[in-house]
């Protein structure tokens, strides 16, 4: 099936089998291969994307229901030489090792913080109206979709506070 979709910015058409997953077909079709297929099965947060302002699992998705949605992958958040906010404090604060699990915590914290600017409310949140303020425990709660078998939590819990807190 031929479909629309605005990645980064800009339209792409693409030619896809009715079962192509969302990841698959910005990986294999379109060459977007920032975001990373750990498990495929929703658990992992890897495929991490954002879809018309919102983040979702890509793996859990399939193109064909996206005809004209506006999708935000790593590479359309920052470049070499021009990072986001986010990237260049993960970058500093040492938030990754191997680094297969940042394009979906990246993705992930970019929407998240929007999230909290919002005031939408977490599981761990005190207060179900007003401010949300960012605490560590809600940034493990907001993030916990996130795996990262390196375990850098700690650095990337700190990247996403010095973010969020100056917002
Ligand atoms: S690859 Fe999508 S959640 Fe793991
Ligand atoms: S840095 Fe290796 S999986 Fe997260």
């Amino acid at each position: 099936m031929q479909i629309q979709l605005k990645v980064n910015g800009e339209p792409r058409s693409l030619d896809v089998d009715p079962r192509t997953t969302l990841l698959d077909a910005l990986r294999n079709h379109l060459d977007l291969t920032g975001s990373k297929k750990g498990c495929d099965h929703g658990q992992c947060g890897a495929c991490t994307i954002i879809l018309n302002g919102r983040r979702i699992n890509s793996c859990l998705s399939l193109a064909v229901m996206h005809e004209g949605d506006e999708i935000t992958t790593v590479e359309g958040i920052g470049q070499p030489g021009a990072l986001s906010p986010l990237q260049d404090a993960f970058v500093r604060h040492d938030g990754y090792q191997c680094g297969f699990c940042t394009p979906g915590q990246i993705c992930s914290a970019t929407a998240m913080l929007d999230e909290v600017k919002a005031g939408w409310p977490s599981n761990v949140s005190e207060d179900l109206e007003g401010t949300q303020s960012l605490t560590n425990d809600e940034i493990s709660e907001r993030m916990s979709g996130n795996l990262c078998r390196c375990a850098a939590y700690a650095n990337i819990v700190d990247a996403i506070a010095e973010v969020g807190g100056k917002e």
